[in-house]
């Protein structure tokens, strides 16, 4: 079976529904983020700060790299994995890609519950926000699926997902 790979832009949720699919589906969960943390043995945060974005996108691509390997599982990616072909490549050749999708003002407002990301970490961070999400849409639209996540809560998205999925023919029995 094809792993599950959430890609989407920060706050939409990610990590959050990535464990309770795992959990509705019984299946392993991997968090890309988490595990380059792990290695690192450092935040995301301290690794940017230390080591700098170029070093700490080299260490995304060769987690994904590992992990796209993996079947069976459920995949979520940090927002920034797009920005690599050959990242969305290998997600893509054993997973089912699924977008989760948020307006800038919702992002804005999920964000800011806690600051632990580097790249909103600036002056004008709804600014920031609307020019990345231009940079990435377009990337974040070559999923296999999309949900737009703007007026759900994780429990809603995981339904939504699971429904698409079925529809899709990827998913046999219950759940
Ligand atoms: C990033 C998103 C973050 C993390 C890093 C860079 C990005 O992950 O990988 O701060 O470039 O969008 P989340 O999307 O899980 O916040």
């Amino acid at each position: 079976m094809k792993n599950i790979v959430l890609i989407g832009f920060m706050g939409t949720g990610k990590t959050t529904v990535g464990r309770l699919l795992a959990a509705r589906l019984r299946r392993p969960f991997i968090d890309i983020d988490k595990k380059i943390e792990t290695i690192a043995g450092l935040s995301v945060a301290q690794i940017f700060e230390m080591q700098g974005e170029t070093f700490f996108r080299q260490q995304e691509s060769s987690v994904i790299t590992q992990v796209s390997r993996y079947t069976n599982t459920i995949i979520s990616t940090g927002g920034g994995v797009v920005l690599s072909p050959d990242n969305l490549n290998k997600l893509r050749k054993n997973g089912i890609l699924i977008a989760l999708k948020a307006s800038a003002q919702v992002i804005l407002e999920r964000t800011s519950r806690r600051a632990n990301r580097p790249l909103l970490n600036c002056e004008n961070p709804y600014k920031q926000i609307v020019t990345l999400l231009q940079e990435r849409e377009q990337l974040y639209d070559t999923a296999d699926f999309k949900v737009d996540t703007n007026a759900l809560t994780p429990q809603e998205v995981t339904d939504e997902i699971i429904i698409l999925l079925r529809q899709g023919g990827y998913l046999l029995g219950r759940s």
